[in-house]
């Protein structure tokens, strides 16, 4: 039997989708839930793309140590070099080269004649293998290339060392039939791909990026690449959720073309879906197959009727083989620290006991807010709480004075952190708007401006509310989007107040912003002269 292997690019293809940035702490967070997933390859970053990408994926290869960690290097040296010392500390790595194979690639992007790629793919693979003994090549835009010359540059690549090789469908053009005849075709045409294992990278454009890999695999393609969520360039990546749950839940199938499905926790595959949402700000749609809110809900009569007498009628997979809690209510006003931390614990959360306390008090302060707590408060609780270390700004308070023949205005006051300490100076700033929301965003602006330098405000372009269970009290979850500095960024926040939840969404946009800001001690010496000024 063949196990297919899961390669994870959810850091470095997933974080190419627009908005979707995330700093190394927070890739270090991502890699450890995908360590618990059981992923066999985590692609942690493009180090040579900026100081940020290369502290990352040397933070992940540092620690963590299940998964082999793979950066990924254009076919130059300079690239494969600083792949190599961002990798180094990991205990198993991968260095993954690439460059483009079909002809208009060559001709527009490259400007290089066939024979030059051939040349350059053999002297990148035989480098990377001298700083590395894992090596992966991927001929970008494969599927769009000429066959007898992908088979040609695929040989080369073998036979200067690389270990896997991949072939990305890097424009989501192909459909299915056409994939695996490509996958087919190199199979026979290049014996020597015996020694290695085939590899495919598919694009959603089409949407038929799960489609191409299954019908790959199918074809003999051991390795797939793809994110959680799906998130990625453009229209995305195909979806890991899909990819496990289709060869999970159809194994009989698979086992005709003798494979069998990784070996992947599917359990936690919920959980890691809301954390890559969370910490990129890319909402999950819906009717999302495997992880959207709608994926186990029977919503007609009939459905209900058949799946209360049988499950089996209209579910195909529980919700719990893929971690879903059940929205039973857990715990309410009367619920001790004990109750709180088991209700955790059964869910998948290995929490400090420090955390424990402080994620309890918040819990009690939301059951004085709302009389049911269900499972997926609690998630936002753990979400909200974990990821608050890495964040300059939190919210210290507001007051909104808005109604009919009012003009909105609002009072934001604001923590803010000093790199690299634990210490905090309050600021607050008022400001009037065209409604609530937009007031207290221009409040919020006001104090950033007293930080540090803006070159001008964000530019909202798009805001959302959805309730994140049911109930009148429900807490409400806002999504938005932000253009800065040419950029688009997102933010999200989530409290039984919208108006709460939109400043909060807002504040996760801005740490976002002022990041790479702050990280240069600006925001510290600003704030320090305020503050030692009194303020
Ligand atoms: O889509 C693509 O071709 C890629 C390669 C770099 C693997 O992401
Ligand atoms: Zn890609």
């Amino acid at each position: 039997m063949n196990k297919i292997l899961i390669f994870d690019t959810t850091l470095r293809d997933g974080e190419q989708c627009p908005g979707a940035s995330l700093n190394p702490a927070q890739k270090l967070e991502i890699a450890r839930q995908l360590d618990l997933l059981g992923v066999d390859i985590i692609e942690a970053g493009f180090p040579v793309s900026s100081p940020g990408d290369f502290e990352s994926v040397k933070l992940v290869a540092k620690k963590v140590r299940g998964p082999v960690i793979s950066g990924l290097a254009r076919a130059v040296r300079k690239d494969i070099e600083t792949c190599a010392e961002a990798i180094a500390p990991a205990a198993r790595k991968r260095i993954h080269t690439f460059i483009a194979t079909s002809d208009i690639h060559l001709k527009y992007k490259l400007k290089k004649s066939r024979e030059d790629v051939l040349d350059i793919t053999r002297e990148a693979v035989r480098y990377a293998r001298n700083l590395c003994d894992d090596v992966e090549f991927s001929a970008e835009d494969a599927a769009r290339s000429d066959i007898d010359y992908l088979c040609r540059v695929v040989e080369t690549a073998v036979k200067a060392g690389a270990a896997t090789i991949n072939i990305p469908d890097t424009v989501g053009y192909t459909v299915p039939d056409e994939f695996s005849n490509i996958i087919k075709t190199l199979l026979e045409k290049v014996p020597l791909l015996d020694r290695v294992v085939l590899s495919v990278h598919c694009h959603n454009d089409l949407g038929l990026a799960v489609s191409n890999s299954i019908s790959a695999i199918i074809n003999g393609a051991r390795q797939v690449e793809c994110t959680i969520n799906g998130i990625g360039e453009r229209a995305g990546n195909a979806s890991l959720e899909e990819i496990v749950m289709i060869l999970r839940t159809r194994r009989a199938f698979f086992r005709r073309f003798n494979i069998e499905p990784p070996s992947v926790d599917a359990r936690q595959i919920y959980k890691t879906s809301r954390m890559v949402s969370h910490l990129t700000g890319l909402a999950v749609q819906p009717n999302k197959a495997i992880v959207g809110a709608n994926a186990f809900a029977h919503e007609a009569g009939i459905h209900q009727d058949g799946v209360l007498k049988k499950r089996l009628t209209y579910e195909i997979m529980t919700p719990q083989s893929v971690g879903i809690p059940s929205s039973n209510i857990v715990l309410g006003k009367h619920s001790g620290r004990h109750a709180f931390s088991k209700r955790l614990g059964e869910m998948g959360f290995s929490v400090r006991s420090s955390l424990v306390d402080s994620l309890f008090r918040e819990f009690k302060a939301l059951t004085d807010k709302k009389k049911y707590v269900f499972d997926e408060d609690i998630i936002s609780l753990v979400e909200e709480r974990t990821t608050k270390k890495h964040k300059f700004f939190s919210m210290a308070g507001f007051r909104v004075t808005t109604g009919t023949s009012l003009t909105p205005d609002a009072t934001v006051k604001l923590h803010v952190r000093q790199p690299g300490s634990q210490r905090t100076v309050t600021l607050q700033e008022s400001a009037s708007g065209d409604g609530p929301v937009d007031a207290a965003f221009k409040a919020a602006d006001k104090i950033v401006a007293k930080c540090l330098k803006w070159k001008s405000h964000p530019k909202l372009i798009d805001y959302s509310i959805r309730s994140v269970t049911i109930g009148k009290d429900a807490q409400g979850e806002v999504s938005l989007k932000v253009r800065y500095g040419g950029d688009i960024w997102t933010g999200r926040g989530t409290s039984t107040d919208i108006l709460e939840g939109s400043i909060k969404s807002y504040i996760d946009v801005l740490n976002k912003i002022v990041q790479p800001v702050a990280e240069k001690n600006r925001i510290k010496q600003r704030c320090r002269c305020r503050t030692d000024a009194g303020q």
